[in-house]
């Protein structure tokens, strides 16, 4: 009787983590089947359109637009990566560093990079696999511990121990967990739309709807597929994400001009570029 009461928890550990892990690949498998009847929905409406995609030769001048701020690299000693970023305001003034969500890339900072740049030194960079930074081919190279580190990098390549950090959707995740990991590292946080990430854990687990909204974190997990379904139909679910009345910027007057999408198009059109950002979704059911 002893030794069942010292099982139990370990017991009770392995059947949560196995209902976890159930739950987990069940729900990813649903969500591809969606996607999927999505497809073959479209397939019978168009295939003419259907598999048509068509990498953008030339960048929208938005993209070098001058008075956004410059564009710079730098290469990472330890991982050997190469960051890209856009950069504005006087050098030895307080840095103030910008991380992007999914599926973005620097320049959706581009009103705060105008707006902040009088009194910091702005920086949008471009986070591990997006953009015109460095993508790592492996899964495993997009796993949290890499994605904090490279923040630390940056950090300390451009000179600062310390930053005004924010950060948007998955980039504000990132933040979350600078400020957990190397609090001194951060001045002042400031995260749009991401709960810390430990609400949000218990959050889901305890409201079933919120796994539904976050579905995508799930279809992700899926190789190969999820870039799949972005691109088809000339990345019509992109152009979606951006423009739809419930994911796109609902305010009026405030929404993306034809030139803003085309430079995300542009972006996410080259080859492979979709594989990056959405491996950093890969490794989190791991993490949590
Ligand atoms: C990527 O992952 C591979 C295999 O795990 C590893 O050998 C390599 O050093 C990683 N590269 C980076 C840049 O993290």
């Amino acid at each position: 009787m002893a030794r069942l009461r010292d099982c139990l928890p370990r017991l009770m550990v392995t059947l949560r983590s196995l209902l976890f892990w159930s739950l987990v690949y069940c729900y990813c498998g649903l969500c591809a089947s969606i996607h999927l009847l999505k497809l073959l929905w479209s397939i019978g409406k168009g295939p003419a359109q259907t598999f048509r995609r068509v990498a953008r030769e030339h960048p929208p001048a938005c993209l070098n637009d001058p008075s956004l701020g410059t564009h710079c690299y730098v290469r990472i000693k330890d991982s050997g990566l190469r960051f890209h970023y856009v950069a504005a305001g006087e050098r030895g003034k307080p840095l103030m560093l910008l991380l992007h969500g999914f599926p973005e890339f620097w320049y959706s900072w581009r009103h705060q990079l105008r707006e902040f740049k009088s009194e910091y030194r702005v920086v949008a960079l471009d986070l591990r696999g997006c953009g015109e930074t460095d993508a790592p081919i492996h899964q495993e190279n997009y796993t949290l511990d890499c994605l904090i580190t490279d923040i630390k990098d940056i950090l300390d390549s451009l000179g600062y121990s310390k930053c005004v950090l924010i950060g948007h959707d998955w980039g504000g995740m990132i933040a979350w967990l600078i400020a957990i990991c190397y609090p001194e590292m951060v001045m002042k946080l400031i995260v749009i739309n991401f709960p810390h990430p430990n609400v949000f854990t218990e959050y889901i687990l305890r409201h079933p709807a919120q796994l539904f909204k976050s579905s995508y974190y799930y279809f992700f997990q899926i190789p190969w597929f999820p870039e799949f379904m972005f691109s088809i139909n000339d990345f019509k679910a992109l152009k979606h994400l951006f423009t739809s009345h419930s994911t796109g910027i609902g305010r009026k007057g405030c929404q993306l001009t034809t030139e803003d999408l085309e430079a995300y198009i542009y972006v996410f059109s080259q080859p492979g570029a979709l594989s990056g950002p959405i491996n950093h979704y890969r490794n989190i059911f791991r993490s949590v």
